[in-house]
């Protein structure tokens, strides 16, 4: 008795790690452990050499041995000894597939490239430029030397181990760049993320995106920049918006104007949105500071230029329907999954 239930121990363990996979390992193991001049039949016909007190016993753990078997028996019919799908036949092909989620556009992806392809319809083309700056591309070439009060309003990020390097403040190191390059006549539009050291709130963060213009060659006037943006705010924001010019200060323009639309939510008749004023101001411009021209190597006397800039949190907050401009930036896919579909 006591060799036979050593044997079963072995079985048992020989059981638990059988490694064959597949339909056909499944039925040699039938065969062997439970077919009909198989172990279990075996070890049952051992039963009748035994003592008659210790036959209930060993029936019970043979019993149980069995039970053993077969489960092991029935997993290993459904799957292989390494835990996968074996046989073919256990692959439903009519199961539907997994669905993969698709992702949603970005709104401020969204609002950029609305604002950047009206004009590329006008002919500018697309000009980039890098987010960690030298001092001179964001600052002193725009006529903002050192010292210069404008530069109080864009504080930023400087690099502490070279603070020549800082983030740029807005994308118009861009137009720099491109016009040191002296491929003239230029019309580009130059989309970025720009950075402000500014106490991050509902309207305010400390990077937010710009999308800058600029047009350079012999004769270009106001006119020229006037009318480029009233078909820029008529593609955008439909024939009955108004617009109007209001006298303003760049460094790097000269003359410069600030440019608002009629409020859109309140039609012009004010809200806590235009602070009741009927207006919302949507970006800077003016005619390229001669100076600037002068520092990119470009003959004053020759060429003229306008520049624009315009930031596109603005646009997108209003135009979505958002009311806090950290939404944008937290990454919560319960807020991006809602522009699934939205162009
Ligand atoms: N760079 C300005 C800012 O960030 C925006 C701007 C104003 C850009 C006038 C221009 C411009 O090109 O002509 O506030």
């Amino acid at each position: 008795m006591e060799a036979l239930l050593q044997k079963i121990e072995a079985y048992r363990q020989e059981i638990n790690d059988y490694a064959g996979t597949g339909a056909e390992a499944a039925e040699q193991f039938r065969i062997t452990y439970l077919g009909t001049k198989g172990l279990i039949k075996n070890l049952m016909g051992e039963m009748k050499h035994l003592p008659a007190d210790r036959k209930k016993e060993f029936g019970q753990i043979l019993n149980d041995f069995k039970q053993f078997t077969e489960a092991r028996y029935s997993a290993l019919k459904e799957t292989g000894s390494n835990g996968q799908q074996s046989s073919a036949a256990a692959i439903d092909l009519s199961l539907p597939g997994d669905t993969i989620p698709v992702g949603s556009r970005h709104p401020i992806s969204m609002m950029r490239n609305r604002i950047v392809s009206i004009f590329q319809r006008l002919g500018f083309s697309v000009a980039e430029g890098p987010e960690i700056e030298d001092d001179w591309h964001n600052f002193t070439a725009l006529n903002l030397p050192e010292y210069h009060p404008a530069r109080d309003m864009q504080d930023t990020f400087y690099i502490s181990t070279d603070p020549a390097w800082l983030l740029r403040t807005h994308t118009s190191n861009i137009q720099i760049r491109e016009m040191e390059k002296g491929i003239l006549p230029l019309r580009i539009i130059c989309p970025g993320r720009v950075y402000r050291n500014e106490t991050i709130s509902a309207r305010s963060h400390c990077f937010f995106h710009q999308v800058e213009g600029l047009y350079i060659d012999e004769n270009v006037s106001f006119a020229d920049l006037k009318q480029t943006l009233y078909f820029f705010v008529k593609e955008m924001y439909g024939n009955d918006v108004s617009v109007r010019f209001r006298p303003s200060y760049f460094p790097f323009t000269e003359p410069s104007a600030e440019m608002d639309i009629s409020c859109q939510l309140c039609k012009g008749k004010g809200c806590n949105v235009c602070k009741y004023t009927g207006w919302l101001e949507i970006l800077g411009c003016g005619m390229v500071h001669p100076k600037v021209l002068e520092h990119c190597n470009i003959d004053p006397a020759k060429y003229t230029g306008f520049a624009f800039g315009m930031g596109v949190e603005r646009p997108a907050l209003l135009k979505y329907g958002i009311n806090d401009i950290r939404l944008f930036s937290e990454n919560d896919v319960r807020f991006l999954k809602q522009f699934t579909g939205v162009v």
